[in-house]
């Protein structure tokens, strides 16, 4: 690539080039511009896709006070609802915990991360941010000079390339960010836990008031209500199913067996308008940095979904790099900057030991060395625990909703 060939996007800098449109990269957008920094956002989709694109649905309250205190939260104070019960169906009869009254005493809201997203990008555009879509960052380059470039490649194949003082990486777990790093620069923790859940998304009214867990011989259930006519499943699959091979009506009728529909109702049936195979599997990479490159979200850490966590710990290091980056470029001060990394390691730890938990909750899963019989009755024992040890439930609900 010749340097002519760059000319145009040449012009293109900003202190803060920020990657990725999702809630990471929104939240930390946002915050800069509130506190006055230069700073501009690459998205590699177009916005439609960002903003109607099905994810997550649950906030902690950590999370919505982060939002509430930088005034992003108008959306899901008007459409957001609090939630606060999950209800367990077990080999050995149900039980809910009202989690809103144990802990810390913190509901979650429900408020689809879709919502979120098109609430942070309208506001971020009305606050005069800058956004480009449809460009893809392709690598990171002198992160670890005092001037880093970011190559990206528009929508129409032109190459271009901008220029900054901090990269943040917020492009998730196959982004630009991680793929720039160079060789041993960082750790990568990973566990795959070898689970795999077929995710839905039904066009079909909750069938509980609560978020359901359901243990089963033939695999783990899970149903979360995303808004009074979308539900999201899990029902657990055998690792390389193929999402096409269930049909609606094998959809249901499994979830109504592992549900216990005959002892505890049917479930609402309606259109499955998605459905996707996800592998359980957590990452970390330690640490979030790199000279000037730093990470964030699913690009710093990969978090199973079994306890609704990803857009959480985004939203949280979003909030701790927009600080750190403002002590930098405002005032001089690079200390935050340096310690970024080690405070968002420590939420992330405490989250994946949670989720981890959560896994072994929830699942079977074979380790080498343990009779499968010895693994079920030590997860029936967890279950028993959690619904009859308050002092058990107390941290089941201070870790549930918190980070
Ligand atoms: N260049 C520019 N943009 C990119 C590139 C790239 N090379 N690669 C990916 N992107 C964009 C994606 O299109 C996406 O919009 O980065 C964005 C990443 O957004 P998310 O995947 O939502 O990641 P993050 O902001 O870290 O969200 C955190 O929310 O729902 C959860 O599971 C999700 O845990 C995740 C969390």
């Amino acid at each position: 690539m010749t340097e002519s060939q760059y000319a145009r996007s040449d012009q293109d800098s900003a202190d803060v080039v920020i990657l990725g449109a999702g809630p990471a990269g929104l939240v930390l957008g946002n915050l800069l511009l509130r506190n006055g920094i230069d700073c501009v956002v690459l998205e590699r989709a177009g916005r439609d896709h960002v903003q109607n694109r099905a994810r997550a649905g649950f906030l902690a309250a950590h999370t919505v006070r982060i939002l509430e205190r930088n005034g992003l939260d108008g959306g899901l104070r008007r459409r957001g609802r609090e939630h606060g019960v999950c209800e367990f169906r077990t080999e050995s009869g149900r039980f809910r915990l009202d989690y809103r009254l144990l802990g810390r005493g913190e509901p979650h809201t429900v408020y689809p991360q879709h919502e979120l997203v098109a609430d942070l990008l309208a506001q971020f555009v009305d606050a005069g941010g800058r956004i480009r879509f449809g460009t893809e960052a392709v690598a990171v380059t002198g992160a670890d000079g005092p001037a880093p470039t970011v190559t990206v490649r528009e929508g129409d194949g032109r190459p271009g390339r901008w220029r900054a003082r901090y990269v943040a990486a917020c492009d998730g777990r196959h982004g630009a960010g991680r793929r720039s790093l160079p060789p041993g620069a960082v750790h990568r923790h990973h566990r795959d836990h070898g689970v795999s859940w077929l995710g839905l998304l039904a066009e079909a009214p909750p069938s509980l008031d609560a978020v359901g867990y359901a243990t089963h011989p033939r695999g783990f259930a899970g149903h979360m209500a995303r808004s009074s006519e979308i539900t999201r499943y899990y029902l657990q699959c055998e690792p390389g199913t193929r999402p096409e091979d269930w049909s609606e009506e094998r959809v249901w009728d499994e979830l109504d067996l592992r549900m216990r529909a005959t002892e505890y109702g049917h479930l609402r049936r309606g259109g499955i308008v998605q459905r996707a195979v996800v592998d359980l599997e957590s990452d970390v990479l330690e640490p979030l940095s790199h000279g000037s490159l730093f990470l964030v979200g699913d690009a710093a850490a990969l978090i199973s979904p079994s306890a609704a966590k990803g857009a959480n710990l985004a939203v949280l290091e979003a909030e701790i790099l927009a600080r750190a980056l403002t002590d930098a470029l405002a005032h001089g001060d690079p200390e935050p900057l340096a310690s970024y990394s080690d405070r968002c390691l420590v939420h992330i730890w405490r989250a994946q030991e949670f989720s981890h938990w959560m896994i072994r909750l929830l699942h079977d899963i074979p380790e080498s060395g343990s009779a499968s019989l010895f693994r079920e009755r030590l997860r029936h024992a967890r279950i028993a625990s959690l619904r009859t040890s308050r002092t058990q439930q107390d941290w089941f609900a201070e870790n549930y909703v918190g980070i």
